[in-house]
């Protein structure tokens, strides 16, 4: 039999375990090849003694509904930035991804297929470069990978911010309160906005468009002014003032290497406080709960889909490419490309001119 290794990095997301499960399946059906998970991303090949598992079909049987991923991930680490304790007890890193190729032929494995974000397909694309063979396949509840119109995860994290704002109107009517809702997305503004429609906030703040204090205050005064008497607001993560800067802070983990985004929310009440807001505001930071449970039918068929194929281009020799979906269909793209950029809201589009057409403001005009 010929062996495959699967993994996931980076954030977790609804849908990682209905890819793992399609990759299952497809190979199975192919009668020549066996799936193993490496746990922890590429953490299980590094550690010694590895920490893999066999993933038959048993194993994956029903973990399409299930959130998180049953091979388990991480954002610490990795075959280029592996930490190590210095003698004085500081901790540094060091490259091991040259002996974690040549581990992973010793271990008999033909092809890898790594599930993940922008960072886990640029080290997809290191890897391929250095010679192994390798397939990405695309993950954030973010929605910001320029090279595929969805990841998977994304609806779903859409539904739970919708579904807090859905609830957070209801509070904010019966005390006629300012409610804020900040919502995930690192530097994108796709959860904020497309929760703001469905839920039908009076203001999205999000990366791409700057916010002006006086004018967001100005647009919320106005829905006391017109007999509502209640507001809501959603705000994304990495949202800024048009002279500020966004609200982040290093974490103290040991190999976390990103800037932890998060607090905006009560940033935005003080600065409406300053700036003469004088109702009652109260602030909701949603946080993992936009990234846990169970994967909608959405994203659990576009991670079927997106399985299926990385299997299908692991047959095919199709290796240091990456699956997406483009216009309806699933394609393929090169790393390199798939890597290359990062997916925005433009402000100049449909979707937000939708959200203008129904009141929505971005706090900028
Ligand atoms: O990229 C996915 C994401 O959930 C972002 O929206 C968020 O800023 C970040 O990950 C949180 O990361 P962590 O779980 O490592 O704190």
């Amino acid at each position: 039999m010929k062996k495959l290794l699967v993994l996931t990095g980076g954030g977790d997301c609804p849908g990682l375990n209905a890819v793992i499960r399609a990759i299952v399946k497809r190979a199975d059906l192919t009668g020549e090849w066996e799936v193993h998970g490496s746990l922890e991303a590429y953490n299980g090949i590094l550690r010694e003694p590895h920490e893999i598992i066999h993933l038959t079909e048993e194993v994956v049987s029903g973990i399409h509904a299930k959130g998180g991923t049953i091979i388990k991930t991480t954002t610490k680490g990795g075959p280029f930035n592996w930490p190590i304790q210095n003698e004085d007890g500081s901790w540094g890193s060091e490259d091991r991804s040259g002996w974690m190729i040549e581990e992973l032929s010793k271990l008999g494995f033909e092809a890898v297929i790594s599930i993940g974000g922008d960072g886990s397909q640029r080290i997809s694309q290191q890897l391929f470069e250095k010679g192994l063979n390798i397939v990405g396949v695309p993950k954030t509840i973010d929605n910001d990978l320029a090279a595929t119109d969805f990841t998977f995860g994304f609806q779903t994290a859409v539904e739970a911010a919708t579904d807090a704002v859905d609830k957070l109107v209801t509070t904010a009517e019966s005390h006629h309160r300012l409610m804020i809702l900040e919502v995930m997305g690192r530097n994108a503004g796709w959860i904020a906005l497309h929760s703001a429609i469905a839920g039908g906030a009076e203001v999205c703040l999000i990366p791409e468009i700057p916010y002006d204090i006086e004018i967001v205050k100005k647009r919320l005064e106005a829905r006391y002014k017109d007999g509502k008497g209640f507001a809501n607001v959603v705000i994304a993560e990495g949202a800024h003032p048009i002279d500020g800067s966004i609200t982040s802070r290093k974490s103290e983990e040991v190999g976390y290497k990103n800037v932890r985004l998060g607090g905006v929310a009560y940033q935005l009440s003080s600065q409406l406080k300053d700036a003469g807001f004088t109702h009652d505001i109260r602030e909701m930071v949603l946080g993992h709960l936009q990234r846990g449970g169970t994967p909608n039918p959405f994203d659990r068929v576009l991670a079927t889909q997106f399985g299926v194929k990385a299997m299908e281009m692991v047959l095919d020799g199709n290796f240091g490419n990456m699956v997406v979906s483009r216009n309806n269909g699933i394609e393929v793209v090169s790393l390199k490309e798939a890597t290359r950029e990062n997916k925005n809201v433009d402000p100049e589009s449909y979707l937000v001119n939708t959200a203008r057409g129904v009141g929505i403001s971005f706090g900028d005009i």
